[in-house]
């Protein structure tokens, strides 16, 4: 059986992707340089899975490191989720993200072509949209001037792929446009355990519930939304989990009528940032302490996804909803600090 390359295996999505495509009977081969994560990841997989994962600590900058990869094995598709991902730390940065962001797909890109791997899953982001005329977002919505350079990534990414599809007819790519990725698998041996500073709010809420921040920031409070604070779709990790290993499958059994196809993955329901800590308080027992502050450069007000096309495409509907996510990561926190 051919095996499946997954670039950035030990970060968050990248390993409980990783536990979807073993449990559906694929072979993995994981890429990461531990620049937001660490080999647990891999421990934890095996916990779960009862599998070793074939690994490699390697930077994807580093093509001829890469390289080696697929000169020593053999594989049906690639799935690129290697990437920095901190929208406050591109502003600072932002050279650290355009080298990162795009110098990896590129590499890869260049390997895909010489060891004849045809196949690739993107991680993309819903924050290509920006801030998105009509909602709920779908495909098809035009995208709006990026809001932040790792947003500026992921739209010259996409881009960089479908340059690369026009030339090379036997490839084909599915791209997938992430809403808001949360939550921890239901075993609580995995789930957000990032490396650097947590940026994204689940991670942060729980975070504050557990102590090991005095209190959340909301970041604004006079958006024009039904509470005046942002609105964004949460999507459980194993949803999004599932959806890779659907993707996987769709190029595989060559139901892709398109080189590139779109698709995004949100659960369709924009929660305000409100609602999350609400749904927090309403599973945990916990009263969290929040204040609200100024507003965030680079924050869209609001988006969330019509997932209509990833239903017509690959069969995904999501399982799960905002309570399950925000119990999930709560256990998770909890089992997290305890160790
Ligand atoms: N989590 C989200 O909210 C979200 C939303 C939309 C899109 N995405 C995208 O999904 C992908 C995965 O996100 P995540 O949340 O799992 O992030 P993550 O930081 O947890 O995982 C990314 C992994 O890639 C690794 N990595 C980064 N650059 C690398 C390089 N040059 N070489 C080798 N390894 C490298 C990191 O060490 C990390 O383990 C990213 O492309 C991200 O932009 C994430």
């Amino acid at each position: 059986m051919k095996k499946i390359l997954v670039t950035g295996g030990a970060g968050y999505i990248g390993s409980h992707t990783i536990i979807d495509l073993i449990e559906s009977g694929h072979q993995v081969v994981s890429v990461d340089n531990f620049i937001n994560s660490n080999a647990q990841s891999y421990d934890r997989i095996t916990e779960i899975t009862g599998q070793t994962i074939q690994q490699y600590a390697i930077d994807l900058c580093d093509r001829q490191k890469l390289e080696q990869v697929f000169r020593e094995n053999d594989f049906s598709s690639v799935i690129h989720f290697a990437a920095l991902k901190s929208v406050g730390d591109s502003v600072s940065d932002p050279l650290h993200y355009y080298h990162n962001n795009l110098l990896g797909l590129i590499n890869l890109l260049y390997l895909q072509k010489q060891y004849q791997v045809h196949h690739l899953i993107f991680s993309s982001s819903c924050s290509v949209y920006g801030n998105a005329e009509s909602l709920p977002v779908t495909e098809r919505t035009p995208l709006k001037e990026a809001e932040s350079p790792y947003a500026q990534t992921k739209q010259v990414c996409e881009q960089i792929i479908f340059d690369f599809l026009k030339v090379n007819p036997t490839f084909k790519s599915v791209i997938l446009r992430y809403f808001n990725p949360a939550g921890a698998h239901s075993s609580n041996l995995m789930g957000e355990s990032p490396h650097n500073i947590a940026n994204n709010l689940v991670p942060i809420i729980t975070e504050t519930a557990m102590g090991k921040r005095d209190a959340l920031s909301v970041f604004g409070s006079d958006y024009p939304t039904r509470d005046g604070t942002c609105v964004r779709d949460y999507i459980h990790i194993m949803d999004l989990a599932a959806a890779h290993t659907g993707s996987v499958q769709f190029l595989l059994d060559n139901k892709a009528r398109d080189a590139g196809t779109i698709i995004n993955l949100g659960s369709g329901t924009g929660s305000t940032v409100l609602e999350v800590i609400h749904a927090f308080e309403k599973v945990s027992g916990n009263k969290l302490n929040y204040s609200l502050t100024n507003r965030r450069p680079g924050d869209v007000v609001a988006v969330y996804a019509d997932y209509t096309k990833a239903n017509k495409l690959i069969g995904w509907t999501p399982q799960r909803n905002l309570d399950d996510i925000m119990l999930s990561a709560w256990r998770w926190e909890q089992k997290r600090s305890a160790t």
